[in-house]
């Protein structure tokens, strides 16, 4: 949520800093802005996307080797030109940008306005620069004392990076619960949001933890301290992140490119965690406490959106295969309803950004009480990595579309190993069951990828439905939060309102809504209650509702009732949702395409929410 970028060196900082900000445009799309220091400090801002940034500067003077850009998605003040990024403080001397949200910004403001300051815009930044400016003007300190002081007055989150015109020759950062990556190049620093914009220079990579603030100076090099002036010695790490993977590789929109990539990135993160032929599995972060998880009291799933998805299959496998109670929460109902949690909770977050604040809040929590916390999530070095007692990454690569795909499989899949692993472990699945299940996971990718091939059929879907106003997606069992991962992606990106629901609900209510205009979609792949579902799908039909069917291959009663069918392969129920979920995707994706909407940045939406 806003991507932050900055560079300062030898080199000319605007083309590195556009770069940055186009790599970072899946945080935050409403409006742009960067500051250059030449001996002036010169700063551009405009609404909409970075091309309209760098259509607008034109040909204006972008010189300086010290630069910072940003890409804002709003929280405080519209989208506009004003509240755009970077803001300057009253005597134009030092430029912030500024990702997340100052939340006792109004009284700062309030006091400053008392000591002579007017404001620009409605933002929550500009009364941090502002303040900034009023202490240095006080103290006559370091532009990064006085960065020190003013945060020691904000109560918020924040990952802010500052230019001071006075002192050319450095740059400073700070965050407290909004990522930060610092690449070091020769005589030379990068910093932004995430290590996308700094790959392609370096890949010497520091991470700032919370309460930090980083002087990127080219006089004294890297310095880190804490908030309360601890020193600390910068741990310098190698990231390897090919530039590929950050870029679309011949496809129209990441998104696609995402789904097509899911034979590979489910291999990617099963790959050494387990062998069917021997009969193992190893999940590196879970060994030390394989005995705690299984005999925790319960397992408490904290995650938002498509990843809030993903548990709730979760909950399935585990207590299917492993015999342990579940729970899976939203992350932000979690954290302000006062749950019990104790020792022997352990409590999973799961996030494909390892970034959402209200997860980060969630696990925050479960460790004040004691539980024991385990992360899954995408993003490798991200805050609940690094906060978490372990974890396993789900090496699915960058996830650059806005509407989580990959990272939705990735999760699935090591949760469905997870929950293999501790069945195995507990004793509460046979060793044939056990090696049954192995051998199917290693089939999943060609599974996964004959299931892509349904594209043509899920094109032609698309075009019959893409008008509707309304649609309702119905699974039950493991396929029923597939079903509302299928509504989810419908709305995130064609802005058709769809619900998700498991099929016997839908006679509680939402079977009030259908009519010949409303499409049905039915996740009908489940074996054990096959004959449930055909009855469900009669119960639409008996109300002239449009059925579009996912089906196995090779069904013959549902081809039967349905308008249109989508085949894909069997696999065992507990790997369901990771193939039955593909046509799901590409029938979202061509729908926006269908309605030129702009797949990989819908409107409101962006991928890391580190705001609450
Ligand atoms: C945003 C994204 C979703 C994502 C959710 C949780 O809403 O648009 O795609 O599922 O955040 O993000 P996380 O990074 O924690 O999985």
């Amino acid at each position: 949520m806003c991507g932050i970028v900055g560079y300062i060196g030898k080199k000319d900082a605007y083309p590195i800093i556009i770069k940055g900000l186009r790599r970072l445009e899946y945080r935050g799309y409403d409006s742009a802005g960067v500051a250059l220091l030449n001996g002036n400090l010169n700063i551009y801002k405009k609404k909409g996307k970075v091309q309209d940034l760098v259509d607008f500067i034109d040909d204006n003077n972008t010189s300086g080797s010290i630069g910072m850009g940003h890409t804002r998605w709003a929280t405080h003040g519209a989208p506009n030109d004003t509240n755009a990024h970077p803001h300057l403080s009253q005597n134009k001397r030092l430029a912030i940008i500024h990702n997340g949200i100052i939340e006792n910004y109004e009284s700062i403001k309030q006091w400053l306005e008392t000591r002579g300051h007017s404001f620009a815009s409605e933002t929550d930044t500009e009364i941090l620069i502002h303040l900034i400016e009023e202490i240095l003007n006080e103290e006559d300190c370091s532009t990064e004392e006085a960065v020190r002081i003013a945060l020691n007055k904000v109560i918020g989150a924040y990952a802010i990076v500052i230019i001071d015109r006075l002192n050319p020759k450095k740059l400073v950062a700070a965050r407290k619960s909004s990522p930060l990556v610092i690449g070091l190049g020769k005589e030379e620093y990068f910093i932004a949001s995430d290590a996308t914009p700094i790959v392609e220079y370096t890949n010497q990579v520091v991470y700032l933890d919370d309460d930090e603030i980083a002087v990127l100076s080219l006089k004294d090099g890297l310095q880190i301290s804490k908030t309360d002036k601890t020193v600390i010695s910068p741990s310098i790490l190698e990231i390897n992140l090919k530039i590929e993977s950050i870029e679309k590789g011949g496809y129209d929109f990441f998104m696609l490119k995402e789904i097509y990539e899911q034979p590979k990135t489910i291999s990617n993160g099963t790959r050494g965690r387990f062998n069917a032929q021997e009969g193992w599995t190893r999940l590196g972060g879970i060994d030390k406490f394989n005995n705690k998880i299984i005999n925790a009291n319960r397992i408490i799933i904290v995650a938002c959106g498509t990843s809030w998805h993903s548990g709730l299959i979760a909950e399935y496998m585990f207590e299917d295969l492993a015999r342990i109670p579940v729970e899976v929460e939203y992350a932000s109902e979690f954290r302000y309803r006062n749950p019990i949690i104790t020792e022997k909770d352990v409590v999973i977050a799961i996030s494909q950004s390892g970034e959402t604040a209200d997860t980060l809040a969630a696990l925050e929590l479960a460790k004040q009480k004691g539980a024991l916390t385990y992360g899954i999530c995408n993003v490798v070095g991200s805050s609940i990595a690094r906060i978490t007692d372990a974890g396993s990454y789900i090496h699915a690569g960058p996830e650059i579309g806005v509407a989580s795909t990959k990272a939705f499989t990735g999760q699935v899949t090591i949760l469905a190993l997870m929950a293999l692993h501790l069945a195995n472990k507990k004793g509460t699945i046979s060793e044939t069951r056990y090696r049954t299940l192995l051998a199917e996971l290693e089939n999943i990718p060609q599974k996964v990828a004959k299931a892509l091939e349904t594209d043509a059929v899920v094109k032609q879907i698309a075009n019959k439905v893409k008008n509707s106003n309304n649609a309702l997606y119905l699974g039950r069992g493991y396929n029923f939060p597939v079903a509302l991962e299928g509504a989810l992606k419908l709305k995130e990106i064609s802005y058709i309102h769809a619900e998700g629901y498991p099929a016997a609900e839908m006679k509680h209510g939402p079977i009030a809504l259908i009519d010949e205009n409303m499409p049905i979609f039915v996740i009908a792949t489940n074996q054990s209650a096959y004959e449930k579902i055909v009855s469900n799908v009669q119960e639409v039909k008996a109300r002239k509702g449009k059925v579009i069917a996912v089906v196995l291959e090779g069904d013959t009663q549902i081809k039967k009732l349905a308008d249109y069918i989508i085949e894909i392969p069997e696999t065992d129920e507990v790997f369901s949702p990771l193939i039955s979920v593909i046509p799901l995707q590409l029938l979202s994706y061509h729908i926006a395409v269908m309605r030129g909407c702009n797949v990989d940045q819908p409107r409101n939406l962006a991928k890391s929410v580190t705001v609450e």
